[in-house]
């Protein structure tokens, strides 16, 4: 028996990832299964080099995930000449700094959601992207589910007729104790707005996708523990607190609720809240249109409800459709229907329409203007909830 050498004339593409927390880990596992899972790949990610600003946590990421080095400073990584994709997953306020040295260095960015603090900083951000060239991508993995696939094909089809409702959630309690330390998501400067930027941005991204443009909303903000411990690791859902410390003010929200009309004259509902007692961690979508309507709960990922006004009397109601190999990407990952995928498979679809719009040269899907159109609403509703007002986005 002869071992055959197992060859290969992929080009590569060269990463470098700024952070090295939980997304870190997502995100590169995405590039590492992209050619396990769709057997192919029009580009392989060559792991170059991390960043985190703590040299233990740089190098130790750098090992565990697999780059060839690591530094402590963002700015090395970004100008490698053998970096071509820069990947950022820090905390929110180094999203812009990070994204625009990156631009300017003619690379390709991969940035996590909220895409920046504001939406002139997240607009500047697109069109210096725009103008340089380079691909961007923002992390609205749940973008990427098949169900979401399906309901657009619904949508597109006129399946469901005129959307008249869309409603979502994403609300956990993973805050809901006050001794859950004051990481940065706590802390304006750091992360902007709280539950609103850090989980509502996600439906928002799913309602402008399905429904189309928010043309206006109304909010209403909340924070329920108004302090938390100082925390005794630096970064992370993981960190510990020190209990006995004086306790720091939460600077934003911890549950935020509004009320929107899109463009087209839909209406709709989104909640995020961290500290939803109970709620471990939800999240659902909810569609109504003239002649049907959507259910969809992400932790029942491989189960999209359906209901059709033109049933028959005697078969009314709703039905539950199997995902499976012809919905979106899901073929990649199974060959029979039923199996539930996992939010980091989300990821690695992610990935790969990132590497696929690089590889063709063509925009991809969630780039860096749907970031965008995200944070005028974030802003928007912000807005409204200080003001107590309706505010139109323009
Ligand atoms: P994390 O707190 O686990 O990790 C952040 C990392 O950034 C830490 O390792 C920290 O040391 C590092 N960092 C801080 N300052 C730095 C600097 N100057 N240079 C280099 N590294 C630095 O945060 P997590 O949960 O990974 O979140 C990161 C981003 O991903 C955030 O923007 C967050 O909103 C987003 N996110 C997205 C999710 C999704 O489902 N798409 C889920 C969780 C987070």
């Amino acid at each position: 028996m002869t071992l055959h050498p197992a060859t290969s004339s992929v080009p590569e593409i060269g990463v470098a990832m700024i952070g090295s927390g939980l997304m870190a880990k997502s995100h590169t596992m995405g590039y590492r299964n992209v050619e396990s899972v769709y057997g192919s790949t029009p580009l392989r990610p060559r792991f170059e080099v991390l960043a985190d600003a703590m040299d233990d946590l740089a190098s130790s990421g750098a090992q565990s995930l697999g780059y060839a080095r690591w530094t402590t400073d963002w700015r090395e990584a970004v100008t490698d000449p053998a970096v071509d994709v820069v990947d950022i997953v820090t905390p929110n306020f180094l999203h812009k700094q990070i994204a625009m040295a990156a631009i300017a260095a003619g690379k390709h960015v991969y940035c996590e959601k909220p895409l920046a603090l504001s939406a002139a900083d997240a607009q500047e951000m697109f069109e210096a992207a725009e103008a340089a060239g380079v691909k961007t991508l923002v992390g609205f993995n749940y973008l990427r589910n098949p169900a979401i696939a399906e309901a657009r094909r619904l949508i597109a089809d006129g399946v469901l007729g005129d959307i008249w409702t869309f409603q979502g959630r994403f609300v956990l309690d993973a805050c809901s104790d006050p001794d859950v330390p004051f990481t940065w998501r706590f802390e304006r400067k750091l992360a902007g707005t709280g539950a609103l930027g850090d989980l509502g941005a996600h439906i928002i991204s799913l309602a402008q996708v399905l429904v189309g443009p928010i043309a206006s909303v109304v909010g209403l903000s909340r924070t329920f523990i108004t302090a938390r411990p100082e925390p005794t690791g630096a970064f992370g859902y993981g960190s510990g607190a020190d209990l006995a410390a004086p306790r720091r003010e939460v600077e934003n929200d911890d549950a935020t609720t509004f009320l929107m009309q899109f463009a087209s004259g839909a209406s709709g509902h989104i909640e995020a809240s961290r500290v939803s007692t109970g709620r471990t961690w939800h999240q659902s979508i909810e569609l109504i249109g003239s002649k049907g309507a959507l259910q969809f709960v992400q932790q029942d990922i491989h189960t999209l409800r359906l209901y059709l006004t033109g049933d028959p009397a005697d078969r009314k109601g709703y039905k539950e459709i199997e995902l499976g190999p012809s919905h979106g990407d899901y073929g990649a990952f199974w060959p029979f229907a039923g199996v539930p995928l996992g939010v980091h498979e989300l990821k690695t679809i992610e990935v790969n329409e990132f590497l696929h719009a690089i590889a063709e040269n063509r925009r991809p899907d969630g780039d860096f203007e749907a970031g965008w159109r995200v944070s005028q609403v974030l802003d928007a509703v912000e807005q409204s909830a200080a003001e107590r007002r309706w505010v139109d986005i323009k």
